[in-house]
């Protein structure tokens, strides 16, 4: 297979840190953002607009986004910011801190082309930021970082199981996607783009690990034809397996779903999130979800533990020859500073043994 670009969607801000039961400060969660936005990936997931009765740590998610309109992290280059939200009370207290700036909203210059040796869009390798180094083959070309407004785009999510849609969001199925149609109105409006998670397409905590992937492709054409820009097919559970995952895809495949419309997330919670992005790389998938460090986890999917680790999917994409754009020691750094940070344990093996070489 050529090598091809990944687009990497990394969700340690919101997903990673989401079920952490000690209250972390701000400035932390504003340090990682800041962190991760040196390290070449192009999408971060930073917050969520929830309850914060449900989710009492992603409760100052609307001083993130703040901070992120008014201060856009340093960057080599443009990157996307996602705020999560389930229903319009969420969309509209992110709107109250968004629309005051969606009017001074910037397109930015496009990256300059890069070199075929390279691992996607070029990094910073002017000195005018200390913080953004030129590491091996991963940091080639020169690009200044940029500035101005960055842009945003809201995640949705719903699940392929009525149970599990309960207790994430109290309500149905069908009416998680009735609560959808608003924030899709308003969102195109806005000129907002939509990605739509399926929750537990690989096995639910409460309905047992044999979920019908012909539900999960209902669902994912439904959520495209009302309008999700992208659909992110969550492993939830970590139950997922590469034939599970293989039946999946082929599924979705079968139904209509077209694969660049696709993401796929992956906990890891039973060691198969790699094998099961290789499975779906080897389907033609090109965007990934991860958290550096390993982070992340459910509150509402007990038992489920951290996303696939960032630096081990791609530390594993990168020697299939793909390009991630990601400067792996950078975020080798990232993920041991906040598993510090955390009092957790570092959970990316690549991450560990980049840093001990
Ligand atoms: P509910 O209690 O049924 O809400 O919760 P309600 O509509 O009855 O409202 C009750 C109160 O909550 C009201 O306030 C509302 O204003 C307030 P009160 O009148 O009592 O003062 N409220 C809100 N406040 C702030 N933000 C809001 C909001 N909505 C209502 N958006 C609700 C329903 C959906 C709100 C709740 O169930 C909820 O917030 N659920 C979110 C759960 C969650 O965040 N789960 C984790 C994220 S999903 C995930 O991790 C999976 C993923 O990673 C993929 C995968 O791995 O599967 C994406
Ligand atoms: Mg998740």
């Amino acid at each position: 297979r050529p090598a091809e670009h990944i687009r990497i969607v990394e969700v340690g801000p919101r997903d990673g840190l989401q079920n952490e039961q000690t209250s972390i400060p701000l400035a932390t969660k504003i340090e990682l953002i800041e962190r991760l936005a040196k390290t070449g990936l192009q999408t971060i997931e930073a917050g969520s607009f929830v309850s914060p009765k449900w989710v009492p740590q992603m409760a100052n998610s609307s001083e993130i986004l703040q901070h992120i309109l008014q201060t856009p992290p340093a960057s080599p280059h443009p990157i996307t910011y996602q705020f999560l939200l389930p229903n319009v009370k969420g969309l509209d207290n992110f709107l109250a801190y968004y629309e005051p700036f969606s009017s001074k909203q910037t397109t930015y210059p496009t990256p300059p082309p890069s070199p075929d040796n390279d691992n996607g869009p070029a990094l910073n390798t002017s000195s005018e930021d200390p913080n953004v180094m030129p590491s091996g083959a991963e940091a080639v070309g020169s690009s200044r970082a940029t500035s101005g407004v960055p842009e945003i785009e809201l995640s949705i999510f719903t699940a392929a199981t009525e149970s599990f849609t309960q207790k994430n969001t109290n309500c149905s199925i069908a009416e998680s996607l009735e609560r959808f149609t608003p924030i899709m109105s308003r969102a195109k409006t806005l000129n907002l783009k939509v990605r739509a998670y399926i929750s537990v397409a690989l096995g639910c905590p409460y309905e047992g690990p044999n979920v019908d992937p012909h539900k999960v492709a209902d669902l994912a054409l439904n959520l495209l034809e009302m309008g999700a820009d992208e659909i992110s097919v969550a492993d939830t559970t970590g139950m997922g397996t590469a034939p599970k995952t293989a039946e999946l895809l082929k599924t979705l495949n079968a139904a209509g779903v077209d694969k660049s419309d696709l993401a796929l997330h992956f906990h890891d919670t039973y060691g198969q999130a790699l094998v099961n992005s290789v499975v779906a790389l080897e389907h033609g998938i090109r965007t990934f979800d991860s958290a550096v460090g390993g982070l992340g986890g459910c509150p509402f999917s007990p038992g489920a533990t951290g996303n696939v680790a960032t630096e081990d999917l791609v530390h594993c994409f990168h020697s299939l020859g793909a390009k991630t754009g990601v400067n792996i020691e950078k975020l080798a750094e990232v993920g041991d500073w906040i598993s510090g940070e955390l009092g957790r344990r570092n959970e990316s093996n690549a991450g560990k043994a980049i840093l001990s070489r």
